[in-house]
Protein backbone atom coordinates (compact mmCIF):
# COMPACT_ATOMS: atom_id res chain seq x y z
CA UNK A 1 0.00 0.00 0.00
CA UNK A 2 1.28 3.61 -0.46
CA UNK A 3 0.18 4.90 2.74
CA UNK A 4 2.78 7.94 2.02
CA UNK A 5 1.47 11.24 0.85
CA UNK A 6 2.61 11.64 -2.66
CA UNK A 7 1.76 14.73 -4.71
CA UNK A 8 -0.42 13.09 -7.21
CA UNK A 9 -2.61 15.94 -9.21
CA UNK A 10 -3.65 14.42 -12.28
CA UNK A 11 -3.78 18.33 -13.83
CA UNK A 12 -3.67 20.49 -10.83
CA UNK A 13 -7.23 19.25 -9.87
CA UNK A 14 -8.30 16.80 -7.00
CA UNK A 15 -9.83 13.45 -7.40
CA UNK A 16 -11.08 11.17 -4.26
CA UNK A 17 -12.29 7.79 -5.65
CA UNK A 18 -14.03 5.26 -3.51
CA UNK A 19 -13.57 1.89 -4.04
CA UNK A 20 -16.03 -0.62 -2.08
CA UNK A 21 -17.16 -4.18 -1.69
CA UNK A 22 -17.27 -7.50 -0.38
CA UNK A 23 -14.04 -9.70 -0.22
CA UNK A 24 -12.54 -11.35 -3.31
CA UNK A 25 -14.79 -8.97 -5.27
CA UNK A 26 -11.84 -7.85 -7.24
CA UNK A 27 -12.17 -4.13 -5.51
CA UNK A 28 -8.42 -4.10 -4.60
CA UNK A 29 -7.41 -5.06 -8.09
CA UNK A 30 -9.30 -2.73 -9.58
CA UNK A 31 -8.63 0.40 -7.00
CA UNK A 32 -5.03 -0.29 -7.67
CA UNK A 33 -5.18 -0.04 -11.90
CA UNK A 34 -7.41 3.07 -10.90
CA UNK A 35 -4.86 4.63 -9.13
CA UNK A 36 -2.00 3.62 -11.67
CA UNK A 37 -4.26 4.62 -14.21
CA UNK A 38 -5.29 8.28 -12.79
CA UNK A 39 -1.82 8.90 -10.61
CA UNK A 40 -2.86 8.69 -7.33
CA UNK A 41 -2.31 7.35 -4.06
CA UNK A 42 -3.65 4.05 -3.17
CA UNK A 43 -4.64 2.60 0.44
CA UNK A 44 -6.05 -0.78 1.01
CA UNK A 45 -7.85 -0.19 3.83
CA UNK A 46 -8.39 -3.44 4.81
CA UNK A 47 -4.50 -3.98 5.86
CA UNK A 48 -4.91 -1.51 8.58
CA UNK A 49 -7.91 -3.83 10.10
CA UNK A 50 -5.82 -6.87 9.13
CA UNK A 51 -2.79 -4.60 10.78
CA UNK A 52 -4.86 -4.79 13.60
CA UNK A 53 -5.55 -8.37 13.80
CA UNK A 54 -2.09 -9.30 13.62
CA UNK A 55 -1.16 -7.24 16.55
CA UNK A 56 -3.67 -8.55 18.50
CA UNK A 57 -2.83 -12.12 17.53
CA UNK A 58 0.80 -11.70 18.13
CA UNK A 59 0.35 -10.35 21.52
CA UNK A 60 -2.08 -13.59 22.34
CA UNK A 61 -5.31 -10.87 22.55
CA UNK A 62 -8.92 -12.38 22.68
CA UNK A 63 -10.39 -11.25 19.37
CA UNK A 64 -14.09 -11.47 21.47
CA UNK A 65 -12.62 -8.62 23.65
CA UNK A 66 -13.26 -4.89 22.16
CA UNK A 67 -11.01 -3.42 24.66
CA UNK A 68 -8.28 -6.04 23.59
CA UNK A 69 -8.81 -5.09 20.19
CA UNK A 70 -8.49 -1.53 20.66
CA UNK A 71 -5.61 -1.77 22.46
CA UNK A 72 -4.06 -3.82 19.58
CA UNK A 73 -4.88 -0.16 17.69
CA UNK A 74 -1.68 0.87 18.07
CA UNK A 75 0.15 -0.13 14.85
CA UNK A 76 3.98 1.46 15.37
CA UNK A 77 5.12 -2.25 15.97
CA UNK A 78 3.35 -3.36 12.53
CA UNK A 79 4.64 -3.29 8.95
CA UNK A 80 2.24 -2.78 5.98
CA UNK A 81 4.30 -5.20 4.35
CA UNK A 82 4.21 -7.85 6.22
CA UNK A 83 3.40 -10.63 4.41
CA UNK A 84 1.48 -12.37 7.59
CA UNK A 85 -1.26 -9.82 6.76
CA UNK A 86 -2.33 -12.06 4.18
CA UNK A 87 -3.12 -14.97 5.90
CA UNK A 88 -6.23 -16.65 5.97
CA UNK A 89 -6.72 -16.49 10.19
CA UNK A 90 -5.07 -13.07 9.95
CA UNK A 91 -8.14 -12.32 7.48
CA UNK A 92 -10.48 -13.80 10.08
CA UNK A 93 -9.90 -12.11 13.04
CA UNK A 94 -10.05 -8.73 11.05
CA UNK A 95 -13.41 -9.55 9.95
CA UNK A 96 -14.30 -9.71 13.84
CA UNK A 97 -12.98 -7.04 14.96
CA UNK A 98 -13.29 -4.22 12.39
CA UNK A 99 -17.08 -4.84 14.16
CA UNK A 100 -15.81 -3.03 16.90
CA UNK A 101 -16.92 0.67 16.77
CA UNK A 102 -14.26 1.76 18.80
CA UNK A 103 -11.29 -0.03 16.46
CA UNK A 104 -12.84 1.90 13.41
CA UNK A 105 -12.88 4.91 15.38
CA UNK A 106 -9.61 4.65 16.58
CA UNK A 107 -8.60 3.99 12.20
CA UNK A 108 -10.80 6.66 11.09
CA UNK A 109 -8.12 9.53 11.47
CA UNK A 110 -5.44 8.17 9.49
CA UNK A 111 -8.13 6.85 6.45
CA UNK A 112 -9.66 10.27 6.29
CA UNK A 113 -6.34 12.20 6.22
CA UNK A 114 -5.43 9.81 3.41
CA UNK A 115 -8.70 10.68 1.28
CA UNK A 116 -7.89 14.38 2.46
CA UNK A 117 -4.86 14.78 0.88
CA UNK A 118 -3.41 17.34 -1.74
CA UNK A 119 -4.49 15.86 -5.34
CA UNK A 120 -6.81 13.40 -4.05
CA UNK A 121 -6.84 9.57 -3.94
CA UNK A 122 -8.02 6.14 -3.94
CA UNK A 123 -9.27 4.01 -1.26
CA UNK A 124 -10.56 0.47 -1.02
CA UNK A 125 -12.85 -1.51 1.36
CA UNK A 126 -16.16 -1.81 3.31
CA UNK A 127 -17.54 1.97 4.27
CA UNK A 128 -15.04 4.47 2.56
CA UNK A 129 -18.05 5.45 0.15
CA UNK A 130 -20.64 5.43 3.57
CA UNK A 131 -18.11 6.94 6.04
CA UNK A 132 -14.21 7.75 5.13
CA UNK A 133 -15.27 9.67 2.49
CA UNK A 134 -18.69 10.74 2.05
CA UNK A 135 -17.95 13.56 -0.40
CA UNK A 136 -16.07 11.29 -2.74
CA UNK A 137 -15.59 12.49 -6.44
CA UNK A 138 -16.21 9.02 -7.79
CA UNK A 139 -17.98 5.68 -5.65
CA UNK A 140 -18.01 2.21 -6.91
CA UNK A 141 -19.23 -0.37 -5.33
CA UNK A 142 -17.25 -3.64 -6.35
CA UNK A 143 -19.69 -7.14 -5.99
CA UNK A 144 -19.48 -10.44 -7.81
CA UNK A 145 -21.44 -13.51 -7.26
CA UNK A 146 -20.28 -15.55 -3.69
CA UNK A 147 -19.26 -18.60 -6.31
CA UNK A 148 -17.28 -16.40 -8.86
CA UNK A 149 -15.77 -15.03 -5.41
CA UNK A 150 -14.94 -18.12 -4.14
CA UNK A 151 -12.89 -19.54 -7.12
CA UNK A 152 -10.76 -16.18 -7.77
CA UNK A 153 -10.29 -16.75 -3.80
CA UNK A 154 -9.26 -19.96 -4.04
CA UNK A 155 -6.85 -19.09 -6.85
CA UNK A 156 -5.19 -16.57 -4.80
CA UNK A 157 -4.47 -19.56 -1.99
CA UNK A 158 -3.65 -22.40 -4.26
CA UNK A 159 -0.99 -19.29 -5.71
CA UNK A 160 0.27 -18.78 -2.19
CA UNK A 161 0.68 -22.58 -2.21
CA UNK A 162 -2.41 -23.15 0.42
CA UNK A 163 -4.81 -25.68 -0.54
CA UNK A 164 -8.04 -25.21 0.74
CA UNK A 165 -11.76 -26.83 -0.92
CA UNK A 166 -14.04 -24.32 -2.51
CA UNK A 167 -17.22 -25.63 -0.29
CA UNK A 168 -14.89 -24.37 2.67
CA UNK A 169 -14.76 -21.25 0.50
CA UNK A 170 -17.92 -20.62 0.31
CA UNK A 171 -18.71 -21.18 3.86
CA UNK A 172 -15.66 -18.37 4.79
CA UNK A 173 -17.01 -15.90 2.30
CA UNK A 174 -20.38 -16.02 3.31
CA UNK A 175 -19.68 -15.86 7.30
CA UNK A 176 -17.44 -13.05 6.36
CA UNK A 177 -20.38 -10.90 4.03
CA UNK A 178 -23.09 -11.31 6.77
CA UNK A 179 -20.56 -10.43 9.57
CA UNK A 180 -19.97 -7.23 7.39
CA UNK A 181 -22.71 -6.02 6.31
CA UNK A 182 -24.67 -7.11 9.42
CA UNK A 183 -22.63 -4.71 11.81
CA UNK A 184 -24.39 -1.90 13.46
CA UNK A 185 -21.29 -0.04 12.66
CA UNK A 186 -20.09 1.22 9.28
CA UNK A 187 -21.96 -2.07 7.52
CA UNK A 188 -20.72 -2.87 4.43
CA UNK A 189 -23.55 -1.25 1.90
CA UNK A 190 -23.58 0.26 -1.23
CA UNK A 191 -24.08 4.60 -1.03
CA UNK A 192 -26.56 5.59 -2.61
CA UNK A 193 -24.78 7.73 -5.38
CA UNK A 194 -22.33 5.03 -5.82
CA UNK A 195 -22.17 3.12 -9.58
CA UNK A 196 -22.47 -0.80 -8.94
CA UNK A 197 -19.86 -2.66 -10.64
CA UNK A 198 -20.70 -6.36 -10.87
CA UNK A 199 -17.50 -8.43 -11.89
CA UNK A 200 -19.43 -12.00 -11.64
CA UNK A 201 -18.67 -12.38 -15.83
CA UNK A 202 -15.65 -10.33 -16.22
CA UNK A 203 -12.30 -10.83 -16.31
CA UNK A 204 -10.11 -8.35 -14.36
CA UNK A 205 -8.82 -6.60 -17.32
CA UNK A 206 -12.52 -6.49 -18.45
CA UNK A 207 -13.59 -5.03 -15.05
CA UNK A 208 -10.78 -2.75 -14.85
CA UNK A 209 -12.07 -1.16 -17.85
CA UNK A 210 -15.11 -0.41 -16.71
CA UNK A 211 -13.89 0.89 -13.91
CA UNK A 212 -11.93 3.46 -16.02
CA UNK A 213 -15.04 4.14 -18.22
CA UNK A 214 -17.30 5.34 -14.85
CA UNK A 215 -14.50 7.76 -13.56
CA UNK A 216 -13.99 8.70 -16.89
CA UNK A 217 -17.76 9.06 -17.44
CA UNK A 218 -17.93 11.16 -13.63
CA UNK A 219 -15.33 13.71 -13.96
CA UNK A 220 -16.20 14.46 -17.53
O1 LIG B 1 -10.90 -9.01 0.98
P1 LIG B 1 -10.94 -9.51 2.38
O2 LIG B 1 -12.29 -9.43 3.00
O3 LIG B 1 -10.33 -10.85 2.56
O4 LIG B 1 -10.05 -8.61 3.25
P2 LIG B 1 -9.78 -7.06 3.41
O5 LIG B 1 -10.43 -6.20 2.39
O6 LIG B 1 -8.31 -7.00 3.54
O7 LIG B 1 -10.47 -6.70 4.82
C1 LIG B 1 -10.25 -7.47 5.98
C2 LIG B 1 -11.45 -7.26 6.91
O8 LIG B 1 -11.45 -5.90 7.38
C3 LIG B 1 -12.80 -7.47 6.23
O9 LIG B 1 -13.33 -8.74 6.52
C4 LIG B 1 -13.69 -6.37 6.78
O10 LIG B 1 -14.50 -6.90 7.79
C5 LIG B 1 -12.75 -5.38 7.41
N1 LIG B 1 -12.77 -4.06 6.76
C6 LIG B 1 -13.67 -3.14 7.21
O11 LIG B 1 -14.46 -3.41 8.08
N2 LIG B 1 -13.69 -1.87 6.68
C7 LIG B 1 -12.84 -1.53 5.70
N3 LIG B 1 -12.87 -0.30 5.22
C8 LIG B 1 -11.93 -2.49 5.20
C9 LIG B 1 -11.92 -3.76 5.73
Amino acid sequence: MSDEKTPAAPSGQSLVIAVDGPAASGKGTIARALARHFKLPHMDTGLLYRAVALNLFRFGGDPGSEFEAMRACDLTSVSLDDPDLRSEVVGSIASRISAYPSVREKLLERQRGFAAQRGGAVLDGRDIGTVIAPDADVKLFVTAAVEVRARRRLAELLARGISAHIEDVIIDLKARDSRDSGRSSAPLAQAEDAELLDTSAMEIEEAIAAAIAIVDKHIG
